[in-house]
């Protein structure tokens, strides 16, 4: 009898073992790893910067899941240049188990009718480098933006000029005429950067009691080989008079750099903005004098932060630092050969 109950109590430890095993899977499946699905929708493949972001994106989003435990699927779609297309993209992820879209829009105008949608769908949107306006960012709580201040990057190129024209080093006013003589290459018309970079740029130039004289200002949508063929336009018409290039991007200065070059003439002061990778190079080889760095390190960092602390629910305060409520702004910096090894590239 005494060993009838003996194996009675082994069997029952034996059940309460199975049954506490059991109980621990469960709640190992209840502490599986969350899984955040992101949309991530590009104006364009076909661009520098934005290629740049994209691809800091994916390591922000790597380093986000070790330091918080997540899964994050990244799902990238070409809007091509073209805002039909872009919205055809937008539409479908809204109807599947999207937790966030993170958007650069193709047309920065037309934020409205994708804002409404994602709020009938519950999908928060983060907007990025192509900022809508603010009017458009307001219309329901769940809409961000993460960029950075166009004018202050304006104001950073322009610096460059001044500091150059200041530290004597560089003989700026090639002709003597107490003036610099300067091409605008302008990025995509309507573009927040194109308006403001070219305004400040040149504000911030005069401001510090240097005479500038326009020669020209073309637009070159940002890209290289438009950069390159209307600057070979302004060497046809201007020539040496060229004393100063303003591109309102490193691609376009890098296409100015391909006309001066394959014209065999001397390289001016050519200016971008981004400090993206072949930039640099063009920086080292003496080529490009100087760029702004547009933080897609920061800004990428940002967007991860943001979409998660959105997708799960959580404060976005206590993830990102937020401008006017909704908006995360990353600072410029002015970057030339003295200060490019301080600049945090990788
Ligand atoms: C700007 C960037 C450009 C281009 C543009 C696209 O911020 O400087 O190179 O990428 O965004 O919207
Ligand atoms: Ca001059």
């Amino acid at each position: 009898m005494r060993r009838i109950l003996l194996l009675n109590k082994i069997l029952i430890i034996f059940i309460f073992i199975i049954i506490f095993c059991s109980c621990d899977s469960n709640t190992y499946s209840d502490n599986a790893v969350t899984e955040i699905k992101i949309g991530v929708f590009l104006y364009t493949k076909d661009d520098t910067f934005i290629s740049t972001l994209q691809s800091n994106l994916e390591k922000a989003a790597r380093n986000k899941e070790i330091s918080d435990n997540l899964k994050i699927v990244i799902n990238s779609f070409d809007g091509k240049g073209n805002q039909t297309v872009q919205n055809e993209q937008i539409s479908k992820c809204l109807e599947q188990n999207y937790d966030v879209l993170c958007i650069n829009l193709v047309d920065r105008t037309v934020a409205a009718p994708i804002v409404d949608k994602a709020k009938t769908a519950d999908i928060p949107i983060v907007f990025f480098n192509r900022e809508p306006v603010k009017e458009d960012i307001e219309r329901w709580e769940k809409v961000y933006y993460v960029g950075a201040d166009a004018k202050n990057s304006g104001e950073k190129q322009g610096e460059i000029v001044v500091d150059m024209y200041n530290s004597g080093k560089y003989n700026l006013d090639k002709n003597g005429d107490g003036k610099i003589q300067y091409v605008m290459l302008e990025g995509e018309q309507g573009h927040q950067d194109t308006l403001l970079r070219t305004e400040y740029a040149i504000k911030t130039i005069t401001n510090a009691g240097i005479q500038l004289e326009k020669l020209a200002t073309e637009t070159a949508n940002w890209q290289r080989s438009q950069g390159a063929s209307k600057t070979s336009q302004f060497i046809e018409q201007f020539g040496d008079s060229i004393e100063l290039v303003l591109s309102n991007n490193d691609d376009m200065a890098l296409g100015a750099i391909d006309a001066f070059a394959s014209e065999n003439k001397k390289i001016p002061v050519i200016l971008g903005v981004d400090c993206t990778t072949p930039a640099v190079e063009e920086l080292r080889n003496g080529r490009l004098s100087g760029t702004v760095f547009g933080d897609f390190k920061g800004q990428a960092k940002s967007i991860i932060d943001l979409s998660c602390a959105l997708a799960l629910g959580k404060n976005p305060k206590e993830y990102v630092e937020l401008e006017n409520g909704r908006y995360v702004m990353h600072p410029y910096i002015s970057v030339t050969m003295e200060n490019l090894y301080k600049i945090d590239l990788k």
